[in-house]
Order: structure tokens, then sequence, then C-alpha cells
């Protein structure tokens, strides 16, 4: 096979032993300088440039081996992992070689970096430059290790390694004009630089304060290629960018949303503090414009505080899919995610060719809200049910197979029907029992299983709107809640996995969930007499211990057995 190289228009093809293809490329050169009249118009001449280093004309550096070793790290799941950038530079015809599992992002780097290279005042090895990517057998992907690979560029060519070039860790996107960009996930590198021993990282600057949220490792945010490469050098300080976890938690531990925003509605209200209480997925049903999207956005601020431990996890997702920026380097409050009804299955449970995480894993440790569930395609609910069982996805693509946490707090709402005005005391419901049922059955029965509380949303009147009295504040209800989550945390405190009563397999369901002989015949009646389904059973048997814990008793009495029976409208059979 030949290789192609040349000056200008002129290419020379010689077989693969690259110094008879230099000496052809030489003759041709020394011809054209000595009788340029006879040049073909396109002929440039070989550049005349001295190697700012050696001295000696650039060209004659392609004799001269160097091998440059920079470190830098990817993000593989929701962590991170390092890499070993090694930049070779040796004669040969010009050609950037990158190998190490590179995709299409990576490949394309070497045209951004050599342009960065030079638009930053740096001369390039035009040879035959090999830039490997250690572990080569991971798959490397997207732009962030332009930076290092043009670190380790610029020190082969100026024949300057610099020996504190191990204690760092680089990331970063060029710009053509060796401008630094952020890139995605830098919480995690920076947390693998810190497990890997290295002194500090060097990120863009846009994504420091993310970065420095890790405490025990220096972080710096350079702003071009050529300050990062100054302060690799010596040549120039950067001052580490600090940043204390423990306050910015503190700091930004608050909502700006409160459930007293909402008037009237004191029953959805109250569902969804057993909802919180017991982490219940929830399903709230109601006329538009009855304050159901409302109420759910405000489900998250009555939710237990998150822990640091949590805000971590969290965090470590978001940064992996970009959604931090300088201002919100941390995610300190639950998130709230509310992906609209088209979203795919991908976009839902992760993956796209280089698996990133999805929604429900966004939302992980606070609240996913699907809005107009039964416009969700039925196929994207069905990919919903491992996950909200598992509290985890397991997502596999021809990458490979990643898992990503993904234990979120559903909260979904609908219309009653089509129109959206069935069952509305005020307004006509202009929908046939079919159209209704067609409606209702788009929601998948294994779907509905999972969801313990179905909430009625009336439509709120003029009165409850205008009148005064603010509803208890968002604080109050979580104290409660908070109060519940210790009972329940004390009580599986021996169970693997299980926190929450949401998440209660038989065997503490029996344990821990036995009814006195009046709560077991309203449960029974319940059953036969308001043809509530099988699946409601154990359902309504985690809810009505949630609301005994809520009101502090050891055992459930029928009143919370009651409560609980009341939230499942959708297993009634009188709700069409
Ligand atoms: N209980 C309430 N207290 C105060 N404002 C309310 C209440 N209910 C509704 N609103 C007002 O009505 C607006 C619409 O409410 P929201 O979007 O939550 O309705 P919805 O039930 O989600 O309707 P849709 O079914 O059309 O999505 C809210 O932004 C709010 O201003
Ligand atoms: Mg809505």
């Amino acid at each position: 096979m030949g290789v192609r190289g040349g000056a200008g228009g002129r290419s020379v093809v010689a077989g693969r032993g690259e110094p008879g293809a230099r000496m052809a490329w030489d003759r041709t050169g020394i011809a054209a300088w000595l009788f340029p009249w006879i040049l073909p118009r396109q002929f440039t001449p070989p550049s005349l440039a001295i190697h700012p280093a050696l001295g000696i004309p650039a060209r004659l550096c392609n004799a001269f081996k160097m091998l440059a070793k920079v470190y830098s790290a990817a993000v593989l799941g929701i962590d991170a992992y390092e890499v070993e950038i090694e930049v070779n530079a040796a004669g040969g015809l010009p050609a950037i070689i990158v190998v190490g599992l590179p995709d299409t992002a990576v490949k394309e780097s070497k045209d951004r970096v050599t342009t960065a290279v030079g638009n930053s005042g740096f001369f390039w090895a035009h040879g035959r430059t090999t830039i490997n990517l250690a572990p080569a057998d991971v798959k490397k992907e997207g732009p962030s290790f332009d930076l290092p690979i043009a670190l380790g560029m610029i020190a082969v060519a100026l024949n300057q390694i610099p020996e504190q070039a191990s204690d760092f860790v680089f990331v970063g996107e060029l710009a053509l004009d060796g401008g630094v960009r952020p890139v995605k996930g830098v919480l995690p590198i920076a947390l693998e630089a810190r497990r890997c021993g290295r002194r500090a990282v060097v990120v863009p600057e846009a994504n420091a304060r993310e970065a420095a949220m890790v405490s025990g490792i220096e972080v710096y945010g350079v702003r071009n290629l050529r300050q990062a490469w100054q302060f690799l050098i010596g040549e120039q300080e950067l001052q580490p960018v600090r940043e204390d976890l423990d306050q910015f938690f503190a700091a930004h531990h608050h909502y700006d949303l409160d459930f007293s925003d909402v008037k009237g509605q004191p029953s959805v209200k109250r569902a969804l503090e057993v909802a919180a209480a017991g982490s219940h997925n929830v399903l709230m049903i109601g006329p538009p414009g009855s304050g159901k999207s409302m109420l759910a956005k405000r489900v998250a601020t009555i939710m237990p505080p998150m822990t640091l431990e949590e805000a971590i996890e969290t965090t470590k997702i978001h940064s992996i899919c970009g959604l931090l920026d300088g201002k919100n380097a941390f995610v300190a409050v639950r998130p709230f995610r509310s992906p609209h009804h088209t979203i795919s299955d991908v976009g839902l449970l992760g993956g796209s060719a280089n698996i990133t995480p999805g929604e429900v894993s966004v939302a992980h440790n606070g609240v996913l809200f699907l809005d107009e569930l039964p416009e969700f395609k039925r196929s994207t609910l069905e990919v919903m049910r491992q996950p909200l069982e598992d509290g985890k996805v397991t997502v596999t693509r021809a990458a490979g197979t990643m898992t990503f946490p993904a234990r979120s707090m559903l909260v979904a709402a609908m219309n009653p029907c089509p129109c959206g005005y069935h069952g509305d005391l005020k307004r006509d419901c202009r929908c046939s029992p079919n159209q209704i049922q067609r409606y209702r059955q788009r929601i998948s029965g294994p779907l509905l299983d999972r969801i313990d509380l179905h909430v009625e949303v009336g439509s709120v009147g003029f009165d409850e709107l205008s009148g005064g009295g603010d509803g208890e504040s968002s604080d109050t209800i979580r104290a409660r809640v908070v109060h519940a989550r210790e009972v329940q945390t004390a009580r599986y405190r021996g169970a693997r996995g299980v926190r929450t009563n949401a998440h209660i397999g038989t065997k503490e369901l029996r344990a821990h969930c036995a009814l006195d002989p009046q709560g077991m015949e309203l449960l029974r009646m319940a059953m036969t007499d308001l043809g509530l389904s099988a699946r409601a059973h154990d359902r309504i048997l985690k809810v009505a211990r949630t609301i005994a814990d809520l009101a502090g008793s050891e055992r459930i009495e029928p009143a919370h057995v009651l409560e609980a029976i009341q939230y499942r409208t959708l297993d009634r059979n009188l709700w069409v």
C-alpha cells in the first residue's frame, strides 16, 4: 500500500519504507527550489523555520524521536478512570495517528489540536506523530483529551518534557484559537485523580468550581492552551480554585418553591406527604389546571434533606450529563426531572452510542415527574418497570454494559379522560365510556402496579384560591416526613437494600405489616365489595404502614387501612 504525502498539490507516492518516500520528496523539493520557473503554480517551498529549542531547521527535527507522557481521565459509567496519553514524534511523512480505541470525537481531535497548537504560537513536529491513549482496550470518547494531547505535542516539539507532568491530570476541549472549552464529568475525574494520588487536576476554567468540590486535591482552571503549557513548565503561576463542599452544601440546601404556595387541596397534600414519607410512587388524576404540575414540583421540598453522600452521587450523574455549570457546580437539593412525553426509551433509561445516563438516573435521589402519563409511548413506560423496582438501570449497547443508579420517587399526573373533565362538578365531559376506557388502558397494568398511591385532584374554587390563610409550609411537612423515615430506617436496619416502606419485600411485609382483625375485615371488604384488584393488596399494606409511621403508631390501626384503601382510585371499578 502506498503512503501519500507531498507539498502543495504535488504528491509523491512511495512504498511503506519512509526513508525512500522522504528522499523522493526531497529530490522534488530541491529541484523545485533550484528551478522555480518550471514549478507547478501551487508548489510551496519547504519551510525554513528554525526549531526554537534546538536551533536547527525544523524539518530536520523529524530525525529526532521524542516521547512525552501526560495524564488525563475519562468517564466510564458514573466513575472515571485514568488515561495515560503518550505522544511520540518520529521522522517521516507528516501524519498523526491516534491509537487506543478512540471514537470519532477523539480522532477528530488531531485536527483541532494541531490548529490550536499553531494558533497558540507553538510549533509542532511535522513528522509522524503517534498518540496512544492507554489503557488501549477501553473505548475513549469525547473531546476532553484535546488539552493533554496538545500539551504532549508541544512537549515533544519543544523537546521539553516537564518532570512534574505526572503530578497533574489534564482535561479540556480545545477551540481552534487555543481556548479551553468546558467538558463533562469533571467531578468523577477529580475524584479519580485523587484516588490515583495525583497532586492536581487542570480543568477548563468553567469546570473549576465543580472539580473543586473534591477535597484533598488541588484544582486549577485554565482559559487557554498557552496558559496551561506555561503553568505546566512553571512559567506561570495559577491560584488553585477552592470550594468548601460542606459550606456550599449548607448554603444551597434550600428550595425556591414551597408547599404553602398551593391553596386548598388538603387531601392531595396529605397524600403527597404519605408518599414522601414512605418513598411511594404516586399518580395524580385531575382536570386541567387543578394544580397537579404545581404540586408535583413541590414534592422534593417535603422529602428528607439530601445527605452529602446522596448529593455527591447525584452530582456525579449530572456532571457526566453536562448539566452543571459555574453557578450550579453541585447538586445540593433533590433533583426534579420532568421529561416530555415524546421522550425516547434511550432518553429515559440511558444509552445512546456512548452510554450516558437517562432521565431516570438524572432524577436519582429526587423526583421523576411524568406529566400526561397516558401520552407516553407504552413501550417507554414498560421499560420503566425494571428501574423502578431495582433502583438502578443496566444499559447494554455495542460499546458495553453500564449500570447507573436510578432510585427516584415517581410522581405521575394524568387527566381522568381525553377531554380532561370526567367527574368534574363544573364542566361536562364530552368523552364516551369507550374513549375513557381506551385512554386509561394506555397505562400498562404492571406499571400501575408499581404506583402505590392514586390521588384524585379536584379543581380549586375561587374562595380557596383567593382565601388568605396559607397552608402548611414545606418545612413543617418535611419535619413529619423525616420523623417517619427515621422510624423506617431503624426498623429495616438489618434488611439489605431496604430503607423505606415502599421497597420492602414479602418477608418484611409479613413481619411488619400485620393487621388486627378489624383491619383485616376492612381489607377483605375493599377487595371484594369495592372490586379492588389483587395487586392492590400489598400496596395497601405498605401505604398503611407508612400512615401508621407518620402517626407514630407501632401497630397499623383500622383508620390507617381505611386511608390507604382510598388511595387506590384506579383499582376501583367505580372509576369509569
Ligand atoms: N391549588 C392551587 N393554588 C394556587 N394556584 C393554583 C392551584 N391550582 C392551580 N393553580 C394555578 O393554576 C396553574 C395551573 O396549574 P397546573 O399547571 O399545576 O395544572 P395541571 O393540573 O397540571 O393542569 P394540566 O392537566 O393542564 O397539566 C398554576 O400554575 C397555578 O398558577
Ligand atoms: Mg400539568
